[in-house]
């Protein structure tokens, strides 16, 4: 395998599909953690998926990828707008980090304009839908392909 990559789902996208449609789409967690598998297939790349409602939990999931994970692609849900725990780990881990966002964050409400975890992450990816998710996979495995290649 290629590269190992944690993909890291927040809050209450494990109601994908049913919740918001409007907003998120119809396609239930499964079937974008399928999809992303099998990009992770066809990079040669293994991928772990991991989604939690609790601030905790997905720290401690951030925690244990430094111990594995070449990466991570995380959508933080909400917790993105105001979690300094959830960037702290991230920092502290210090592993290439993408962040992910399904809804165009800067076309809603106020609050949800600010990410409190940009400024830790190499980049955002927000408002193409699972898209969302396929470009941040796809762009983390290029920039550690990328990373390799210049060592
Ligand atoms: C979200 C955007 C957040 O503002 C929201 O709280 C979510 C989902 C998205 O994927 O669009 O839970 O991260």
């Amino acid at each position: 395998m290629a590269f190992k990559i944690l993909l890291i789902h927040g809050p209450n996208l494990n109601l994908l599909g049913k919740r918001e449609p409007k907003i998120y789409g119809t396609s239930g967690l499964d079937a974008i953690n399928a999809q992303m598998k099998r990009i992770a297939e066809e990079n040669e790349t293994e991928l772990r998926v991991f989604q939690s409602n609790s601030e905790g939990a997905l720290i401690d999931a951030i925690h244990e990828a430094g111990d594995w994970a070449d990466g991570i692609v995380i959508n933080p849900g909400a917790y993105g707008h105001y979690s300094y725990a959830i960037r702290d780990a991230l920092s502290a881990v210090n592993l290439p980090t993408i962040e992910v966002h399904i809804s165009n964050v800067f076309a809603r409400e106020e609050f949800r304009y600010k990410s409190v975890i940009a400024a830790v992450v190499i980049g955002c990816i927000t408002g193409l839908g699972w898209r969302s998710y396929a470009c941040g996979l796809q762009s983390l495995i290029a920039v550690l392909q990328e990373r390799v290649n210049q060592t």
